[in-house]
């Protein structure tokens, strides 16, 4: 069953490079990324491990935990991170969950049998701190997603979730917002005293709230 933007992320229990994994309790209060990868020991999933060992720290910044997942068993996924150190200058600084028995990939609906028949595809998963499903994308496995571009969602959901703005085309953080339609004139007023421009009736545009 496919996993759709507003499900509460499915519960799980696995083994991991940093041991036993208690899906939830690990998130804890705050929010989480998770992402399988096809297979270890190829060279898309090593640069793109490598990569999110060096933002890492941008993730921790915005208060989000990030875990990966392939269905190789914890002993390939530590001899392969010494290999993703030497070759990208970052080995993984976070769990590599182990799921040879697919028992992860099954419940987040990883495996796309008409990509990939045995092997998990490119699927993300960023959850909110009500674990909530906020964000899912999947790439095939020939194409390196842009890490860079969950940070920028990330922004954008936390920014929605705190003050209720929406974010335009292409926003980037610090650039102006739009202010969500759900919002009325009256309440916009208490929220955003400073003002907005009115474009249109639906289109309200307000600098980016801190
Ligand atoms: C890769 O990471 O390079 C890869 C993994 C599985 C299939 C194709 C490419």
């Amino acid at each position: 069953m496919a996993i759709r933007l507003g499900d509460t992320a499915p519960d799980f229990t696995a083994e991991s490079t940093e041991g036993t994994i208690r899906f939830h309790e690990w998130i804890g209060n705050g929010w989480a990324v998770l992402f399988s990868h096809p297979k270890d020991f190829t060279p898309v999933c090593t640069t793109e491990l490598g990569y999110m060992a060096k933002i890492k720290p941008e993730f921790e910044k915005r208060g989000v935990k990030i875990i990966g997942l392939s269905v190789d068993p914890v002993g390939d996924h530590r001899r392969w991170s010494k290999d993703i150190e030497e070759t990208q200058g970052h080995a993984p600084n976070y769990p590599l969950i182990a799921d040879p028995d697919r028992k992860v990939a099954d419940l987040y609906d990883m495996i796309h049998p008409n990509a990939l028949d045995t092997l998990t595809v490119r699927s993300v998963f960023v959850i909110g701190p009500d674990k909530k499903v906020k964000m899912t994308l999947t790439y095939p496995a020939s194409t390196g997603r842009n890490f860079d571009e969950l940070l920028r969602v990330i922004d954008s959901l936390q920014l929605t979730a705190n003050h209720k703005v929406a974010t335009p085309v292409n926003w980037k953080h610090g650039e102006d917002v739009i202010i969500v339609p759900a919002l009325s004139d009256e309440d916009a007023k208490k929220q955003f005293p400073q003002g907005w421009k009115t474009q249109k009736p639906y289109l309200r545009i307000v600098p980016q709230p801190r």
